[in-house]
Protein backbone atom coordinates (compact mmCIF):
# COMPACT_ATOMS: atom_id res chain seq x y z
CA UNK A 1 0.00 0.00 0.00
CA UNK A 2 1.26 3.31 -0.72
CA UNK A 3 0.18 6.99 -0.18
CA UNK A 4 2.50 9.92 -1.43
CA UNK A 5 3.46 12.10 1.21
CA UNK A 6 0.89 14.90 -0.48
CA UNK A 7 -2.00 12.83 0.51
CA UNK A 8 -0.87 12.33 3.61
CA UNK A 9 -0.89 15.49 4.47
CA UNK A 10 -4.15 16.48 2.96
CA UNK A 11 -5.53 13.72 4.75
CA UNK A 12 -3.99 15.14 8.24
CA UNK A 13 -5.38 18.49 7.54
CA UNK A 14 -9.04 17.38 6.35
CA UNK A 15 -12.02 16.84 8.50
CA UNK A 16 -14.07 14.36 5.91
CA UNK A 17 -15.41 11.62 8.10
CA UNK A 18 -15.96 9.64 4.86
CA UNK A 19 -12.46 10.04 4.38
CA UNK A 20 -11.03 9.39 7.84
CA UNK A 21 -13.13 6.12 7.88
CA UNK A 22 -11.22 5.12 4.75
CA UNK A 23 -8.26 6.18 6.25
CA UNK A 24 -8.62 4.09 9.41
CA UNK A 25 -9.54 1.23 6.78
CA UNK A 26 -6.47 1.35 5.16
CA UNK A 27 -4.44 1.38 8.12
CA UNK A 28 -6.60 -1.72 9.74
CA UNK A 29 -5.98 -3.69 6.29
CA UNK A 30 -1.72 -2.63 6.52
CA UNK A 31 -1.46 -3.55 9.96
CA UNK A 32 -3.25 -7.11 9.53
CA UNK A 33 -1.10 -7.79 6.46
CA UNK A 34 2.15 -6.51 7.97
CA UNK A 35 1.88 -7.42 11.83
CA UNK A 36 -1.03 -9.93 12.07
CA UNK A 37 -3.40 -9.70 14.72
CA UNK A 38 -0.93 -9.85 17.75
CA UNK A 39 -1.51 -6.96 20.16
CA UNK A 40 1.34 -6.50 23.21
CA UNK A 41 1.23 -5.33 26.50
CA UNK A 42 4.34 -3.41 27.90
CA UNK A 43 4.75 -2.01 31.23
CA UNK A 44 6.54 1.28 32.16
CA UNK A 45 8.16 1.82 35.61
CA UNK A 46 8.97 5.37 35.73
CA UNK A 47 11.20 5.22 39.01
CA UNK A 48 12.55 9.45 39.81
CA UNK A 49 10.44 12.50 38.51
CA UNK A 50 13.93 14.46 39.12
CA UNK A 51 14.96 15.69 36.03
CA UNK A 52 17.45 18.42 34.76
CA UNK A 53 15.84 19.42 31.56
CA UNK A 54 13.58 21.97 31.45
CA UNK A 55 10.76 21.07 28.48
CA UNK A 56 8.54 23.67 28.26
CA UNK A 57 5.76 21.24 27.94
CA UNK A 58 6.63 18.96 30.54
CA UNK A 59 5.63 19.19 34.34
CA UNK A 60 8.21 17.92 35.72
CA UNK A 61 10.65 19.97 34.12
CA UNK A 62 13.60 21.08 36.61
CA UNK A 63 11.78 24.52 37.07
CA UNK A 64 8.32 23.15 38.22
CA UNK A 65 8.81 23.74 41.85
CA UNK A 66 5.38 22.47 42.51
CA UNK A 67 5.60 18.86 42.58
CA UNK A 68 6.98 16.72 45.42
CA UNK A 69 9.67 14.52 44.01
CA UNK A 70 10.59 11.13 43.88
CA UNK A 71 13.57 8.65 43.46
CA UNK A 72 12.55 5.15 44.27
CA UNK A 73 15.59 2.90 45.19
CA UNK A 74 17.00 0.74 43.64
CA UNK A 75 15.74 -2.58 44.79
CA UNK A 76 12.20 -1.42 44.99
CA UNK A 77 12.94 -0.80 41.28
CA UNK A 78 14.23 -4.00 40.99
CA UNK A 79 11.41 -6.03 42.85
CA UNK A 80 8.60 -4.23 40.67
CA UNK A 81 10.29 -5.45 37.25
CA UNK A 82 10.89 -8.83 38.86
CA UNK A 83 7.28 -8.88 39.76
CA UNK A 84 5.63 -7.76 36.59
CA UNK A 85 8.14 -9.98 34.74
CA UNK A 86 7.19 -13.74 37.00
CA UNK A 87 4.09 -12.60 38.18
CA UNK A 88 1.95 -10.43 35.91
CA UNK A 89 3.90 -12.12 32.61
CA UNK A 90 5.58 -9.06 31.29
CA UNK A 91 7.85 -9.49 28.22
CA UNK A 92 9.10 -5.80 27.82
CA UNK A 93 9.47 -2.85 30.29
CA UNK A 94 10.68 0.13 29.93
CA UNK A 95 12.35 1.86 32.83
CA UNK A 96 11.50 5.23 32.77
CA UNK A 97 13.10 8.70 34.67
CA UNK A 98 13.61 12.32 33.98
CA UNK A 99 17.03 12.84 33.39
CA UNK A 100 18.38 12.22 36.86
CA UNK A 101 21.98 11.12 36.96
CA UNK A 102 21.66 10.33 40.96
CA UNK A 103 21.24 6.98 38.21
CA UNK A 104 24.85 6.74 37.26
CA UNK A 105 25.98 4.42 35.22
CA UNK A 106 26.81 1.52 38.02
CA UNK A 107 23.51 2.14 39.70
CA UNK A 108 21.77 1.88 36.52
CA UNK A 109 23.39 -1.14 35.44
CA UNK A 110 24.01 -3.16 38.50
CA UNK A 111 19.76 -2.07 38.28
CA UNK A 112 19.49 -3.84 34.97
CA UNK A 113 21.68 -7.00 35.30
CA UNK A 114 20.07 -7.56 39.13
CA UNK A 115 16.48 -7.55 36.74
CA UNK A 116 17.75 -10.43 34.49
CA UNK A 117 19.21 -12.88 37.37
CA UNK A 118 15.69 -12.94 38.54
CA UNK A 119 13.44 -12.94 35.31
CA UNK A 120 13.25 -15.03 32.57
CA UNK A 121 13.68 -13.18 29.37
CA UNK A 122 11.98 -9.87 29.91
CA UNK A 123 13.06 -7.28 27.21
CA UNK A 124 14.63 -3.96 29.38
CA UNK A 125 13.82 -0.68 27.82
CA UNK A 126 15.50 2.19 29.06
CA UNK A 127 13.84 5.72 28.98
CA UNK A 128 16.13 7.88 30.82
CA UNK A 129 17.29 10.94 28.91
CA UNK A 130 20.39 12.23 27.15
CA UNK A 131 23.28 10.14 28.51
CA UNK A 132 26.65 9.54 26.60
CA UNK A 133 27.68 7.27 23.69
CA UNK A 134 30.16 4.68 26.51
CA UNK A 135 26.95 4.73 29.00
CA UNK A 136 24.57 3.46 26.44
CA UNK A 137 27.33 0.68 25.43
CA UNK A 138 28.07 -0.39 29.45
CA UNK A 139 24.02 -0.18 29.50
CA UNK A 140 23.45 -2.56 26.68
CA UNK A 141 26.33 -4.73 27.50
CA UNK A 142 24.46 -5.39 31.16
CA UNK A 143 21.69 -6.38 28.98
CA UNK A 144 19.09 -3.18 28.37
CA UNK A 145 18.11 -4.45 24.98
CA UNK A 146 15.97 -0.88 24.30
CA UNK A 147 15.34 2.88 24.25
CA UNK A 148 12.23 5.16 24.40
CA UNK A 149 13.76 8.17 23.29
CA UNK A 150 11.32 10.47 21.65
CA UNK A 151 12.56 13.41 18.72
CA UNK A 152 9.73 15.01 20.10
CA UNK A 153 9.46 17.22 16.67
CA UNK A 154 11.12 17.07 13.25
CA UNK A 155 10.47 21.30 13.45
CA UNK A 156 14.41 21.94 14.43
CA UNK A 157 13.10 25.89 15.47
CA UNK A 158 10.26 24.27 17.50
CA UNK A 159 12.75 21.18 19.11
CA UNK A 160 14.99 23.95 20.19
CA UNK A 161 12.27 26.22 21.55
CA UNK A 162 10.41 23.98 23.45
CA UNK A 163 13.34 21.88 24.70
CA UNK A 164 15.78 24.61 26.03
CA UNK A 165 19.27 24.20 25.59
CA UNK A 166 19.39 21.06 23.28
CA UNK A 167 20.04 20.69 20.01
CA UNK A 168 17.66 18.35 17.72
CA UNK A 169 21.11 17.02 15.44
CA UNK A 170 22.69 15.70 18.88
CA UNK A 171 19.06 14.33 19.84
CA UNK A 172 18.92 12.57 16.58
CA UNK A 173 22.52 11.16 16.55
CA UNK A 174 21.74 9.87 20.08
CA UNK A 175 19.03 7.75 18.26
CA UNK A 176 21.56 6.63 15.84
CA UNK A 177 24.54 5.58 17.96
CA UNK A 178 21.93 4.01 19.72
CA UNK A 179 20.99 2.22 17.41
CA UNK A 180 24.42 1.90 16.22
CA UNK A 181 25.12 0.03 19.72
CA UNK A 182 22.40 -2.77 18.93
CA UNK A 183 19.26 -0.69 20.66
CA UNK A 184 15.55 -1.27 19.56
CA UNK A 185 14.39 2.21 19.72
CA UNK A 186 11.06 3.91 20.29
CA UNK A 187 10.83 7.28 18.89
CA UNK A 188 8.58 9.53 17.57
CA UNK A 189 6.52 12.70 18.30
CA UNK A 190 4.61 14.76 20.70
CA UNK A 191 1.21 15.59 18.59
CA UNK A 192 -0.07 19.20 18.90
CA UNK A 193 2.07 21.59 20.30
CA UNK A 194 1.41 25.08 19.86
CA UNK A 195 3.16 26.26 16.33
CA UNK A 196 3.36 22.39 15.50
CA UNK A 197 2.66 22.19 11.11
CA UNK A 198 0.98 19.60 9.86
CA UNK A 199 3.60 19.66 6.93
CA UNK A 200 5.95 18.65 10.08
CA UNK A 201 3.86 16.38 11.73
CA UNK A 202 4.18 14.65 7.76
CA UNK A 203 7.70 14.98 7.89
CA UNK A 204 7.46 13.49 11.92
CA UNK A 205 6.33 10.31 10.28
CA UNK A 206 9.25 10.14 7.61
CA UNK A 207 11.40 10.40 9.80
CA UNK A 208 10.69 7.24 12.32
CA UNK A 209 10.90 5.58 9.39
CA UNK A 210 14.39 7.24 8.30
CA UNK A 211 15.25 6.27 11.77
CA UNK A 212 14.16 2.96 11.16
CA UNK A 213 12.41 2.58 14.96
CA UNK A 214 11.02 -0.23 16.36
CA UNK A 215 8.59 1.64 17.98
CA UNK A 216 6.82 4.53 17.01
CA UNK A 217 5.40 6.20 19.69
CA UNK A 218 3.23 9.50 19.50
CA UNK A 219 1.05 10.98 21.64
CA UNK A 220 -1.70 14.09 22.24
CA UNK A 221 0.47 17.17 23.90
CA UNK A 222 -1.35 17.63 27.51
CA UNK A 223 -0.75 20.92 29.05
CA UNK A 224 0.66 20.51 32.31
CA UNK A 225 0.22 23.28 34.92
CA UNK A 226 3.30 25.47 36.71
CA UNK A 227 4.78 24.75 32.80
CA UNK A 228 4.80 27.75 30.44
CA UNK A 229 2.52 25.98 28.17
CA UNK A 230 0.03 25.05 30.75
CA UNK A 231 -2.74 27.68 29.15
CA UNK A 232 -2.04 26.14 25.43
CA UNK A 233 -4.60 24.38 23.77
CA UNK A 234 -3.57 20.32 23.65
CA UNK A 235 -3.43 17.89 20.94
CA UNK A 236 -6.97 16.28 19.60
CA UNK A 237 -7.54 12.60 20.03
CA UNK A 238 -8.01 13.03 15.31
CA UNK A 239 -5.20 14.18 14.90
CA UNK A 240 -3.34 11.52 17.03
CA UNK A 241 -5.90 9.05 15.55
CA UNK A 242 -4.91 9.94 12.32
CA UNK A 243 -0.80 10.03 12.91
CA UNK A 244 -1.36 6.29 13.45
CA UNK A 245 -2.99 5.91 10.79
CA UNK A 246 -0.90 7.37 8.56
CA UNK A 247 2.21 6.08 10.08
CA UNK A 248 1.01 2.38 9.94
CA UNK A 249 0.60 2.91 6.35
CA UNK A 250 3.51 4.59 5.85
CA UNK A 251 5.88 2.32 7.82
CA UNK A 252 3.74 -0.70 7.61
CA UNK A 253 5.76 -2.69 10.06
CA UNK A 254 6.57 -0.79 12.81
CA UNK A 255 5.17 -1.63 16.31
CA UNK A 256 2.59 1.56 17.03
CA UNK A 257 1.84 2.01 21.11
CA UNK A 258 -1.28 3.13 21.62
CA UNK A 259 0.28 5.38 24.65
CA UNK A 260 -0.81 6.94 27.87
CA UNK A 261 -1.80 10.32 26.77
CA UNK A 262 -3.95 9.56 24.20
CA UNK A 263 -5.78 7.13 26.74
CA UNK A 264 -5.74 10.01 29.09
CA UNK A 265 -7.79 12.40 26.66
CA UNK A 266 -9.77 9.75 24.84
CA UNK A 267 -10.63 7.21 27.19
CA UNK A 268 -11.44 3.37 26.03
CA UNK A 269 -13.40 4.75 23.33
CA UNK A 270 -10.15 6.05 21.84
CA UNK A 271 -7.89 3.15 22.83
CA UNK A 272 -10.16 0.84 20.36
CA UNK A 273 -10.57 3.56 18.01
CA UNK A 274 -6.21 3.33 18.11
CA UNK A 275 -6.71 -0.61 18.10
CA UNK A 276 -8.66 -0.63 15.01
CA UNK A 277 -6.86 2.34 13.07
CA UNK A 278 -3.32 0.96 13.11
CA UNK A 279 -1.88 0.46 16.60
CA UNK A 280 -0.87 -2.78 18.00
CA UNK A 281 0.29 -2.21 21.72
CA UNK A 282 -0.40 -0.73 24.94
CA UNK A 283 1.64 0.41 27.74
CA UNK A 284 0.40 -0.14 31.27
CA UNK A 285 2.00 1.52 34.26
CA UNK A 286 3.56 -0.57 36.67
CA UNK A 287 4.90 2.35 38.73
CA UNK A 288 4.29 1.73 42.74
CA UNK A 289 1.09 3.91 43.78
CA UNK A 290 2.62 6.09 46.33
CA UNK A 291 4.54 7.29 43.44
CA UNK A 292 1.95 7.10 40.74
CA UNK A 293 0.58 10.95 41.17
CA UNK A 294 4.16 12.66 41.30
CA UNK A 295 4.88 11.53 37.71
CA UNK A 296 3.39 14.25 36.25
CA UNK A 297 4.84 14.96 32.92
CA UNK A 298 0.62 16.27 32.39
CA UNK A 299 -2.07 16.92 34.64
CA UNK A 300 -3.73 14.59 36.22
CA UNK A 301 -1.67 11.89 34.45
CA UNK A 302 -1.54 8.53 36.50
CA UNK A 303 -5.50 9.12 37.80
CA UNK A 304 -7.02 6.93 35.52
CA UNK A 305 -9.13 4.21 35.71
CA UNK A 306 -6.88 2.06 33.73
CA UNK A 307 -4.14 2.65 35.73
CA UNK A 308 -6.05 0.90 38.78
CA UNK A 309 -3.65 -1.81 39.63
CA UNK A 310 -2.02 -3.56 37.15
CA UNK A 311 -3.37 -6.85 37.42
CA UNK A 312 -7.01 -5.44 36.94
CA UNK A 313 -5.64 -3.43 34.16
CA UNK A 314 -4.31 -5.90 32.11
CA UNK A 315 -7.65 -8.24 32.83
CA UNK A 316 -9.68 -5.18 31.20
CA UNK A 317 -7.47 -4.85 28.40
CA UNK A 318 -7.33 -8.40 27.62
CA UNK A 319 -10.98 -7.95 27.58
CA UNK A 320 -10.82 -5.17 25.49
CA UNK A 321 -8.17 -6.53 22.78
CA UNK A 322 -9.98 -9.73 22.61
CA UNK A 323 -13.95 -8.03 21.81
CA UNK A 324 -11.53 -5.76 18.79
CA UNK A 325 -11.18 -9.45 17.47
CA UNK A 326 -7.89 -9.39 18.35
CA UNK A 327 -4.80 -11.50 20.75
CA UNK A 328 -2.86 -10.67 23.03
CA UNK A 329 0.86 -11.35 22.67
CA UNK A 330 2.78 -13.66 24.82
CA UNK A 331 6.41 -13.18 23.50
CA UNK A 332 8.06 -9.89 22.26
CA UNK A 333 5.62 -9.45 19.08
CA UNK A 334 6.16 -10.90 15.37
CA UNK A 335 7.74 -7.39 14.35
CA UNK A 336 10.71 -7.44 16.52
CA UNK A 337 13.42 -9.11 14.92
CA UNK A 338 13.94 -11.00 17.81
CA UNK A 339 13.55 -14.92 18.70
CA UNK A 340 13.87 -16.90 21.75
CA UNK A 341 17.33 -17.86 20.50
CA UNK A 342 18.93 -15.17 19.37
CA UNK A 343 17.49 -12.57 22.32
CA UNK A 344 18.97 -15.33 25.20
CA UNK A 345 22.45 -15.23 23.34
CA UNK A 346 21.83 -11.45 23.10
CA UNK A 347 21.45 -11.09 26.94
CA UNK A 348 24.41 -13.87 27.99
CA UNK A 349 21.14 -15.91 29.10
CA UNK A 350 20.42 -18.99 29.16
CA UNK A 351 17.68 -20.62 25.87
N1 LIG B 1 1.93 15.99 27.13
C1 LIG B 1 2.16 14.89 26.40
N2 LIG B 1 3.33 14.23 26.39
C2 LIG B 1 4.31 14.70 27.16
N3 LIG B 1 5.56 14.27 27.36
C3 LIG B 1 6.16 15.09 28.25
N4 LIG B 1 5.31 16.05 28.63
C4 LIG B 1 4.15 15.83 27.97
C5 LIG B 1 2.90 16.50 27.93
N5 LIG B 1 2.66 17.58 28.66
C6 LIG B 1 6.15 13.13 26.66
C7 LIG B 1 7.39 13.52 25.88
C8 LIG B 1 8.49 12.73 26.53
C9 LIG B 1 7.73 11.57 27.10
C10 LIG B 1 8.43 10.86 28.20
O1 LIG B 1 6.54 12.15 27.58
O2 LIG B 1 7.23 13.13 24.53
O3 LIG B 1 9.48 12.33 25.63
FE1 LIG C 1 12.69 15.92 31.55
FE2 LIG C 1 11.75 14.33 29.61
FE3 LIG C 1 10.15 16.04 30.90
FE4 LIG C 1 11.98 16.98 29.22
S1 LIG C 1 10.22 15.66 28.68
S2 LIG C 1 11.56 17.81 31.27
S3 LIG C 1 13.67 15.55 29.54
S4 LIG C 1 11.18 14.26 31.77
Amino acid sequence: MIILRENALNLLKGNNTKEFEVLVALANLSRAENVGDQVCIHGIIEFSNYCSQNCLYCGIRTGNKKIKRYRMPLEEIKRTAVSASNNLGYKMLVLQSGEDLWYDTDKLAWLIKSIHKECRRCLLFLSIGDRDYNTYKVLYNAGARGVLFRFETSDVALYEKVRPNCSFSERINHLEFMREIGYLTASGPIIGLHGQTMESLVDDIYLMKKLKVTMATMGPFIPASGTPLEDNIGGTVSLALKMIALTRIIYPRARIPVTTALEKIGGNEARIAALNGGGNAFMLNLTPSQYREYYAIYDDKNKMESHLHSLQAVGELTKLIKACGRKVCRGWGTDFTLNKKNFASLCNMEG
